[in-house]
Formats: structure tokens, sequence, C-alpha cells
């Protein structure tokens, strides 16, 4: 155990090259660098990617543009697919974008029908032995999926992660890396590449400005001393969720959450 002349004498005394080594930028990785990925696959024009789980679709319109593809945005929640519309209505991209309400488990897609699959976390929220069968059904042999998910490492507790998972709509299994990738296995996506991200999409966030985990922890705190009432007020389901979101981001910063990127490729 560390005495108290060790501690205050030594390791907080000012002055701790640590301290200095730790100020330091380690030039993280940001959200950008999913997109510098899939550009640097090499997507030709007039391809068809997927965005499964797309949201409001801005991603699947961006690739659109970016690579001039084509796109079907894919998401099982009526509100997002509602957005994703409206979306691609106001960017005119009618022609190239088609929007399916559907979820990744059975996509009413034809066989072997995409080149690409963009899946940017989702794969969390789903049942991956039949969504990855699917993904394989739809892409054409040696078509690939580049997909983003976060996965739980062994620094987050088991009631945290109870917590997390009920209140996220999150499949247990799924955040799991060994059997993520089993399960891919098994349906016949080859693994090409994946890279645990860890916490550097959030530190590119914090030193961009683009996000502030001391606003989460703020809200947090206000919702952990207001609690009860909140529950009465807004009920459980939506408070858990709340704070679970806000819980999310600083998870990733502490390495109880690690956000991976896998590349899988189609065989033959
Ligand atoms: C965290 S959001 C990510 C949205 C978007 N891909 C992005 O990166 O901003 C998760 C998305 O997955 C979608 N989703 C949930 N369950 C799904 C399923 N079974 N199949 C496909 N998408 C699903 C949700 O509706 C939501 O749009």
């Amino acid at each position: 155990m560390t005495s108290i002349q060790e501690l205050y004498g030594e390791l907080w005394a000012e002055g701790s090259a640590l301290e200095l080594e730790l100020e330091r930028s380690l030039e993280p990785r940001g959200t950008e660098w999913l997109f510098e990925t899939f550009a640097a696959l090499g997507p030709k024009r007039g391809e068809l990617v997927v965005d499964v789980g797309s949201r409001d679709a801005g991603h699947a319109i961006r690739l659109v543009r970016e690579h001039e593809l084509h796109a079907i945005a894919l998401d099982p929640v009526p509100l997002h697919v509602e957005r994703a519309r409206r979306a691609v209505a106001e960017a005119g991209l009618e022609d190239a974008v088609e929007i399916v309400e559907a979820g990744i488990e059975a996509m009413p897609l034809a066989d072997d029908l995409a080149d690409w699959i963009w899946c940017r976390d989702v794969l969390v929220h789903v049942d991956q032995a039949r969504g990855f069968a699917e993904c394989a059904r739809i892409l054409r042999p040696g078509g690939r999926m580049l997909a983003y998910v976060t996965l739980a490492t062994e620094l987050l507790e088991p009631r945290e992660a109870e917590r997390l998972f009920e209140a996220l709509a999150i499949v247990p299994e799924s955040v799991d890396s060994a059997g993520l990738e089993n399960r891919a296995a098994a349906a016949g996506l080859k693994l090409v590449s994946s890279t645990r991200l860890e916490g550097e999409w959030r530190e590119r966030m914090i030193e961009d400005g683009t996000w502030d985990p001391g606003d989460d922890l703020l809200r947090l705190s206000r919702l952990r001393r207001r609690e009860g009432e909140l529950i009465e007020r807004h009920g459980e389901a939506h408070v858990a969720a709340r704070a679970a979101g806000k819980l999310w981001g600083v998870y990733q910063l502490l390495g109880k959450l690690c956000p991976a990127v896998y590349l899988w490729e189609r065989g033959a």
C-alpha cells in the first residue's frame, strides 16, 4: 500500500514527469477515420453500399456523394426511416439512396446484391448470428463489410454491465469480442482486419472541443441527486436510458467499453 509519505512527498509532489507526459496528445484517430478507412478500400463509382442501421441516412448520403455510389439505408425504427426519407429528399438523392424499414436479422434484399456493407454502431443491439448470416447473404462474393462496434472489457463490472445493457437495449452477448468474431466467421465472413480504438474517438472529440465529458458528468450528478423524483415524472426507462447514454462515452474513456472497427470479406 502506498504510504502517506510516498503519496504526498513523492508521487503527488509538484513537477511530476508522469503528469507532463499525460498532457501530451497521442494524436488520436477521430470519427473521420472510419470514412478514410472506407475510402482507402477503393469503392468504385456505381457500386452499392448498404448502410445497416442507418438512422437518418446521413452516412449513406455522405458515402454516395463522396464515392458516387448507390446506397440502401436500412433501419427498423419508423422515426429514423421517416427522417431518412426527409434527408434523402432534401439532398435530392432519391435516385441514389433507397430507404428500407427493416432490421439486420431479416433484410428484404436479394442475395449477392451489395458490394459494401457499412454498419456503424449497430451490432450491440442485434441478434448477431442472424444478422451476420444476412450480411453474408446480401454481400456479393468478395464484397466487404466495415463495422464499428463497441465491446465490453473486463473493467466493466457485472452490475454496471447489467444496468447499461438493460437501459440501452443491448444484447449482452453482442459486446463480447470473441463471440462476435466467432459469429461472423460462422456466417462465412472472413476477417480482414480488426482495430481496437479504445478511447481514441473520445479523446479526439475532447481535444477538438466537440464533446465535453464534464457536461455529461454534471448532468449525471444532477440526475442522481433527483433520481426518485425524475423517475416519478418521466418514468424509470427514460431516466435509465438518459443516465446510461451519458455514461457511454465516459466508460469508453475509462476503458470499460472499447470501440473497435472490423473489416470482413464474404468468401467466394
Ligand atoms: C447508435 S445508432 C447508430 C446510427 C448510425 N449508424 C450512426 O452511426 O450514427 C444505432 C442504430 O441501429 C439501429 N438498429 C437497432 N436495432 C437494429 C437492427 N436489429 N437492425 C438494424 N439496425 C438496428 C437503430 O435504429 C439506430 O439507428
